[in-house]
């Protein structure tokens, strides 16, 4: 490595330029980024990223699971390599920026290392994990469970929205699920995983801090209730007569939302509400909700579970329906890497950046690649704490200054990692 590797800079410029390229594709006429894992708009995403990976010198491939990949070869073909990178897909109308700003900081990384013919040690791998946001009723984080070898065959067998399973949305994309076991990575190929994310909540800016040195990533469980009652007319049928999934689901969002407000659980959340078949005047026969539960500690959801599991008996006798509870697969909290962590601090002083501690409360690839190296977390402020949400937004320069912290943690941990 060359001594001048450390003062490197990242093209600000040209980050910001493909910020704003990307977040044209899959641009919503409601407001917002919409662009679901697996769809026409996350493909063409990622062949952008995949021109302006070989236009930077980086060798590109894409993986069975639709994982993009950009290598800048390392000095020492026996030493593992370092992973930096984030996902390009979104949730429904969100912003421009959870997931693609890491990844096109992951970029700017690797094209200022090549440009300056500064390669690291190690391999830099800058990658683009497919399905980060599991949305259409498919896992989360697909991507970067079949890199770390945990994306079972159940995942890829289970139907989401409208039937389709995750084999036919990974199919449907470029992906290969009949040999998704080909995408894993034994842990001595992964030096170390480094995500730089926008906070997507209000530390930052509380602390007025322009980096977050993340600590450790929520653990977090997903639930689907499927509540059962009688169809009937919304006219005729008397109040004590009436067995209204609606009702009981309503009952239920309360429940969820008591998990957390009588401190079980840090967060609880239902996200999805549908009713069937939803006309005015019928009493809904069916409901279903998508529920959401994270906290810091697996015993804590845990007993969250089995209180939601008892209360929906309670409601469920209650409103004369039945309710049916599908746990879906726990992501377990995550420590980040000290000494990862203590490169980002350095690289955060000597920017002369103000930085503090924090635990996520986002779920991030990061904490999936735990399983196969030690992983680190830049975060850089939301403005106003929103993501999720057509209103996301980050200081452009705070998105640079994160680029080039994450370029200097890099440079200063390829010096230690074995
Ligand atoms: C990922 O965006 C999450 O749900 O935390
Ligand atoms: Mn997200
Ligand atoms: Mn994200």
């Amino acid at each position: 490595m060359t001594s001048s590797a450390s003062d490197l800079e990242v093209d600000g410029g040209l980050l910001l330029a493909r910020l704003r390229q990307l977040s044209a594709i899959g641009t919503d006429p409601r407001g917002g980024v919409t662009r679901l894992a697996y769809s026409a708009e996350d493909v063409d995403a990622r062949d952008t990223v995949a021109d302006w990976m070989a236009a930077a010198g980086l060798q590109v491939w894409v993986d069975e699971a639709t994982n993009l990949f950009g290598r800048l070869p390392g000095r020492d073909p026996h030493a593992g390599a370092v992973l930096t990178g984030s996902h390009l897909d979104s949730v429904s109308r969100a912003g421009a920026l959870d997931g693609p700003a890491g990844v096109i900081a992951g970029l700017a990384t690797a094209q200022a290392l090549r440009d300056a013919g500064a390669a690291l040690r190690h391999d830099l791998v800058v990658v683009a994990f497919g399905n980060e946001e599991g949305t259409r009723g498919t896992p989360g984080m697909v991507g970067s469970k079949a890199i770390a070898g945990l994306l079972t065959p159940e995942d890829l067998a289970r139907p989401g929205d409208g039937g389709v399973t995750l084999a036919d949305r990974l199919r449907g994309a470029g992906g290969d699920p009949e040999r998704i076991s080909r995408a894993a990575w034994s842990p001595d190929r992964v030096a170390a995983f480094v995500e730089m994310h926008i906070e997507q909540g209000p530390v930052l800016e509380a602390e007025d801090a322009r980096i977050g040195v993340v600590s450790s990533i929520t653990g977090q469980v997903g639930v689907t209730a499927s509540i059962t009652g009688a169809a009937n007319h919304a006219g005729t049928t008397p109040m004590t007569r009436r067995r209204d999934a609606a009702v009981a689901a309503a009952h239920l969002v309360l429940t969820v939302e008591s998990l957390a407000r009588d401190g079980h659980v840090r967060v609880a959340t239902t996200g999805i509400l549908g009713l069937v078949p939803g006309a005015r005047n019928v009493i809904p026969g069916e409901a279903v909700l998508g529920i959401d539960i994270r906290d810091g500690d697996v015993g804590r959801m845990a007993a969250a579970l089995e209180l939601l599991g008892r209360q929906a008996t309670e409601v469920a006798a209650r409103t004369g329906t039945t309710i049916r509870l599908t746990v879906g697969p726990v992501q377990s909290p995550v420590a980040t890497d000290c000494r990862l962590a203590g490169h980002i601090v350095d690289a955060a002083e000597g920017l002369s950046a103000r930085w503090c501690e924090l635990t996520s409360g986002a779920g991030h690839d990061a904490q999936v690649m735990a399983a196969l190296a030690p992983v680190a977390m830049v975060f850089v402020p939301s403005v106003n704490g929103v993501s999720h949400s057509p209103h996301e937004d980050t200081d452009p320069e705070d998105l640079v200054l994160g680029a080039n912290v994450l370029l200097r943690a890099l440079v200063a941990a390829d010096l230690e990692l074995p």
